[in-house]
């Protein structure tokens, strides 16, 4: 495993304007989040990793109960809190110790948070705790064992390397969860389009909001954007950024 990231350090100040996604591209995660959720609203929703808070406005609006965001980092889930419009309960927690009593949810989100987790077995026996009969979890997640094609890594020779380690395998999502009763009920790909262009990606990327980059030395990540300030001088013809996300779904029985 590689060294943890600490939210609180530097991610925080660049993670919102870095990931921004817009409400429209929320709204899409939204349909995609109710189309793999249980049927029947309202439905209490746990977002666990919640950041920045990025999806809680549209979890509120799609599934119409309480919404709680769980997170770690302090400065992260201060930014939740004030960018936050609907009604929401922030509390500090991780993955493995949730603050939330047991079967209190009918869905749970971990987007991109996953990877984070340094004990998946306690993980998955917090969500299965959390959880009623019926609920599920979503994981929107990398997988190692079949990690996409990223434009930018092109630029960052080692990206791909590091991101390799940081992502678990499929298996090493499954197995801990399955042990704690949640079965896997499928694996959806969705093709997100990013970005417009590749200078629209260049400029996203220049916050520096990817954790993969607190693993490379001030040098390689220099050199990274001075070869693709090259490829952005010499686009053309705006191609859009569109690539596979993979998001697994279990349910508890
Ligand atoms: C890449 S951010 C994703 C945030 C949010 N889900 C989003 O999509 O904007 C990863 C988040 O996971 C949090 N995190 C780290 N360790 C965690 C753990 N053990 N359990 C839950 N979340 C964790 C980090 O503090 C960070 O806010």
């Amino acid at each position: 495993m590689l060294k943890p990231i600490d939210y609180n350090q530097q991610q925080h100040a660049n993670y919102a304007a870095g990931r921004d996604l817009g409400a429209a591209h929320a709204r899409r995660w939204a349909e995609v989040f109710a189309a793999h959720a249980p049927t029947g609203r309202p439905l209490d929703v746990l977002d666990l990793g919640c950041g920045t808070g990025r999806f809680i406005d549209a979890l509120a609006d799609e599934f119409q109960g309480a919404v709680y965001g769980v997170e770690p980092s302090d400065a992260m889930r201060a930014q939740a809190a004030v960018r936050t419009t609907r009604d929401a309960t922030f509390l500090v927690g991780r993955a493995e110790a949730i603050p939330l009593p047991g079967g209190s949810c009918d869905l749970a989100l971990m987007f991109l948070s996953f990877h984070h987790v340094r004990d998946r077995v306690a993980a998955g026996k917090e969500i299965a705790r959390v959880l009623r009969p019926g609920g599920r979890v979503l994981i929107r997640s990398q997988f190692s064992d079949r990690f996409p094609d990223l434009d930018w890594h092109a630029y960052f020779p080692r990206a791909r390397e590091i991101e390799l380690a940081m992502f678990p395998t499929l298996a090493e999502v499954e197995t801990p969860l399955a042990a704690a009763g949640l079965r896997r009920v499928e694996l959806v790909e969705i093709q997100e389009r990013f970005d417009d262009s590749l200078r629209e990606a260049a400029e996203r990327l220049k916050h520096r909001a990817i954790s993969t980059f607190e693993h490379m030395t001030e040098a390689e990540i220099v050199e990274g954007f001075a070869r693709l300030d090259a490829a952005v001088a010499a686009e053309t013809v705006p191609q859009p950024i569109i690539t596979r996300s993979d998001v697994l779904v279990f349910e508890k029985a």
